[in-house]
């Protein structure tokens, strides 16, 4: 049986997030430049999350490119950065009615990205189906310390009683405050670190590491992960009898 057949339509993970990594790694086996690897894995971007849309995917949160990720070689850098601004395809988008939306520090991002990203937010921002999320100069470090100075700038104009804040109040300050936290965490590339991605929300989410380099994780691959997901039992500190 393939695994998209073990898959059961009516448990499918509401949020998804992936840390797309080993597109270097992928290249360089091949004896090609990394750009090469990055160009193969904006194709994988594709496939992966019209695949998640068509299983009923709520939100694929993608780790694109990571605060740390700007220590990069400058050429490295700025490959990445065009390829990101070829890449994002409204049309696709259009067809399986993706919501497309950004998370990160975007103001560091050059000009002609953020226009082209704006573009793209506002043009799908009345789509209903799976909303698209790219981490873009993205880490939960920046993330939480930016929510920690809003919070004490709404506690400062009186806006925020300090007393009320809760786990809640504080995911509200969050940039992912529109969505839930991820049921499924999946890392290609075979490291075992999450790399500063959504460590807050990851708090329960299930992990799934797989050796694959992110240009040549396809259906099947994506398929297989959410298949083993829906053998995991999710107790959230409780014991296996309250859960069933
Ligand atoms: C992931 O692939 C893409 C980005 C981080 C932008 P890498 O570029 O990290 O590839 P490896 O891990 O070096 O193989
Ligand atoms: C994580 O991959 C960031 C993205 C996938 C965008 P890295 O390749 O940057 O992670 P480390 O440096 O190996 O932890
Ligand atoms: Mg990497």
């Amino acid at each position: 049986m393939s695994y998209k057949e073990q898959i059961d339509l009516n448990r499918i993970p509401c949020h998804v997030a992936i840390i797309m990594d080993g597109n270097g790694r992928w290249a360089k086996q091949r004896g090609r430049e990394r750009s090469y690897g990055h160009q193969v894995g904006a194709e994988t971007v594709h496939i992966i999350a019209e695949e998640a849309a068509k299983l009923g995917v709520e939100y694929l949160t993608l780790y694109t490119f990571s605060t740390e990720n700007w220590g990069r070689p400058a050429e490295e850098v700025t490959a990445l950065m065009g390829l990101l601004f070829e890449s994002i395809e409204e049309e696709t988008f259009m067809k399986n009615n993706i919501r497309f939306r950004v998370i990160g520090d975007t103001d560091k991002l050059p000009d002609y990205v953020r226009g082209r990203l704006n573009a793209c937010i506002a043009h799908t921002a009345d789509n209903t189906g799976m909303n698209l999320v790219l981490a873009l100069s993205y880490s939960s470090r920046w993330e939480i310390t930016e929510a920690a100075k809003k919070m004490a700038m709404a506690v400062q104009s009186g806006d925020l009683n300090p007393e009320e804040i809760d786990s809640e109040v504080f995911s509200g300050y969050l940039a992912t405050n529109f969505m839930p936290d991820p049921d499924l965490l999946i890392r290609t590339g075979g490291e075992l670190r999450l790399s500063n991605y959504l460590l807050w929300q990851c708090a329960y989410s299930e992990l799934y590491f797989c050796d694959t380099y992110w240009p040549d994780f396809r259906e099947e691959a994506f398929f297989k992960a959410i298949s083993v997901f829906q053998k995991r039992e999710r107790r959230f500190g409780k014991t296996s009898e309250q859960i069933s």
